[in-house]
């Protein structure tokens, strides 16, 4: 039997459409075993009855896939898998089923991937690889995917920072979240925004904290993608006369993650709190630190 532990991952980071990503501390696990019984997929935890349980789950698909790129082919299969990572809000719960699953089949295979094939074959199945290079390394990592290959520079997240995650009783499907974005963008949002992203890698990695909360703007996705829900919007529009700025998009949404640490400033991590609770929809907040 091989087990496997996966973070959830927050992606973009504000600016870093589609190439920032950071491991959280909040975790998925599988348990993988041969059997001679064909499929049998278990799921417990979290939004367990919306999981299938048959051949189009993620991790066995992702499986699969790893299995046929080595050549390795199981009897059967027995799939248990922990479900703690809310679905379809923006916290990287398909990359961790397919990080998983590819992590999982290519330990019953006998390790024949390395840590980059196994990547390569994870970032291939879920199309982008902002969520799945800190699923699998954890850490911050900066990703770039092109022509079939995925580069990378990882780095730790610093012990002070906390992630204070909003996340909304609605679901949003990534796949509706990129459909309102647009074909081009104005030239000074593009220039806004690489300046911006380099500015935040580079806080994040030298910890100079008080740059991050300009550097958190993003012009490319989140104006588009908010506007998707109304609580979602007003968190926006309310944080910002607030002067709550150090708030981005997780991922493609809707959950919302607060970046301070741990001598921020608690009186707007209050004033979060509160604006979150007065919405009419139901939010849960998360406190989590990166893996
Ligand atoms: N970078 C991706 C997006 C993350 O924003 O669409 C979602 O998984």
């Amino acid at each position: 039997m091989v087990r496997v532990t996966v973070p959830a991952t927050t992606a973009n980071i504000g600016p870093g459409f589609d190439c920032l990503g950071i491991a959280l501390s909040l975790y998925n696990a599988i348990e993988v075993e041969e059997t001679d019984q064909g499929l049998i997929i278990e799921v417990e935890g979290r939004d367990r009855e919306k999981i299938e349980t048959n051949e189009n789950n993620l991790i066995y698909q992702s499986m699969l896939k790893t299995f046929e790129r080595v050549d390795y082919r199981p009897k059967g299969l027995k799939i248990k898998q922990y479900n703690n990572i809310p679905m379809a809000r923006g916290l990287g719960s398909s990359a961790a089923c397919i990080v998983g699953g590819v992590v999982a089949a290519n330990k019953l295979a006998g390790n024949p991937l390395k840590k980059d094939e196994v990547l390569q074959i994870a970032v291939e199945i879920e199309g982008h690889p902002d969520n799945v290079t800190p699923a699998l390394l954890g850490g911050v990592v900066v990703s770039h995917h092109e022509k079939g290959k995925t580069n990378y520079v990882r780095f730790p997240v610093k012990e002070v920072l906390n992630f204070i995650v909003a996340i909304p009783e609605t679901e949003l499907s990534t796949k509706a979240s990129r459909g309102v974005l647009p074909q081009t963008v104005p030239f000074k949002d593009a220039v806004a925004n690489v300046g911006k992203s380099s500015l935040l890698v580079a806080a994040l990695m030298s910890g100079e904290l008080d740059k991050i909360s300009s550097a958190l703007e993003d012009r490319l996705h989140q104006p588009y993608r908010i506007s998707l829900m109304d609580s979602l919007n007003n968190i926006f529009i309310e944080a910002g006369k607030k002067g709550i700025n150090q708030l981005f998009l997780s991922g493609a949404g809707p959950s919302i993650v607060y970046l301070t640490w741990d001598q921020g400033e608690k009186e707007k991590e209050e004033q979060f709190y509160q604006l979150v609770a007065s919405m009419p929809e139901e939010w849960n907040i998360k406190v989590l630190k990166g893996d």
